[in-house]
């Protein structure tokens, strides 16, 4: 694998090892687990694939307050996995490789980064948005991979690639869990022992919403509620939010119809988290679990 700090000396090296292939992008902040594991195994299934991965812990995107000096950075341990994977090309720059200047041009989702998240971290998703847009033009990728636990985010970089014309062909993984649901994230190395067994009721509170959809129940706010038990009932009182919405936008739904997600946020001991599910409820019946795009 080779690994890159600098924009100039990854662009020579994509121009000449390109040719004919197609480059499959995995960008990530590190840290790396079996979650982005996956979405490198998407990138490799490209047929003649150039897999390239990015390690970049951004800034713009941590609020102040936020975990931003605290998030763990494993960059020697990530180049074993990254190696492992088949991964051919890393991106791994610094800060001022990335914001050699104070940063004056900024991409915006509008409404989608409103919601969920965007409520709750702001500046965060503008954050992304803008760095993904970076990436994207450093690296020049024809497949993007990323990851459905992060379904706001996929939501935007949809967006991003739409509306600014991208010829970028985006892919999603499915989330990757752990044994009783959780879903794998570096955050999860923040939990103490106990906590980590809390955690699990986020993935038990998306269930709940599953049974209810599956018994029929179709009120927004009764599904959305049997998820908050499940999270109360854990002991988890911080709850930031769990809510239905339309998988297409993230709009407000009162009732479930079409396809939905309910997206959850909460926080455990000192550690956000967040998981989701998304549903496609028809006439017929729910397909459970199903993509987001
Ligand atoms: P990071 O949190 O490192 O995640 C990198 C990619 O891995 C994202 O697309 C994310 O959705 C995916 N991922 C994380 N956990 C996953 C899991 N359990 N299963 C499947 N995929 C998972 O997301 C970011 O970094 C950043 O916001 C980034 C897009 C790199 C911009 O800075």
């Amino acid at each position: 694998m080779r690994v890159f700090h600098d924009i100039e000396s990854l662009r020579q090296h994509l121009a000449v090892e390109r040719r004919g292939r197609r480059v499959a992008f995995v960008p990530t902040m590190g840290a790396l687990h079996r979650g982005h594991g996956a979405c490198v195994a998407i990138a490799r299934d490209v047929p003649d694939a150039l897999v390239a991965a990015s390690i970049f812990v951004n800034p713009a995107q941590f609020a102040p307050g936020e975990d931003f000096q605290k998030y763990p950075r494993t960059l020697d341990a990530d180049m074993e996995h990254l190696r492992r994977w088949s991964c051919e090309v890393l991106f791994a720059p610094a800060p001022e490789v990335m914001y050699p200047e104070r940063q004056r041009v900024w991409v915006e989702a509008g409404d989608l980064s409103e919601p969920l998240d965007g409520r709750f971290r702001p500046g965060h998703f503008r954050g992304v948005a803008t760095v993904v847009a970076k990436l994207f033009h450093i690296v020049r990728p024809d497949v993007a991979v990323f990851g459905q636990k992060d379904a706001q985010q996929a939501l935007i970089i949809r967006a991003l690639v739409r509306q600014l014309a991208l010829d970028i062909e985006l892919r999603l993984a499915r989330t990757v869990r752990e044994a009783d649901g959780l879903a794998v994230s570096s955050r999860n190395a923040y939990l103490a022992a106990p906590e980590r067994l809390q955690a699990a009721a986020l993935f038990a509170a998306l269930d709940a919403a599953r049974r209810a959809l599956e018994s029929g129940e179709r009120n927004a706010r009764r599904i959305e509620a049997a998820a908050i038990d499940v999270l109360r009932g854990a002991g988890i009182e911080r709850i930031d939010y769990a809510e239905l919405r339309s998988a297409h936008d993230l709009s407000a739904l009162d009732a479930a119809k079409g396809r939905v997600i309910l997206a959850i946020a909460a926080h455990v001991g000192t550690t956000r988290l967040i998981d989701n599910m998304v549903f496609d409820v028809r006439d017929g019946g729910v397909h459970t679990d199903v993509t987001l795009y």
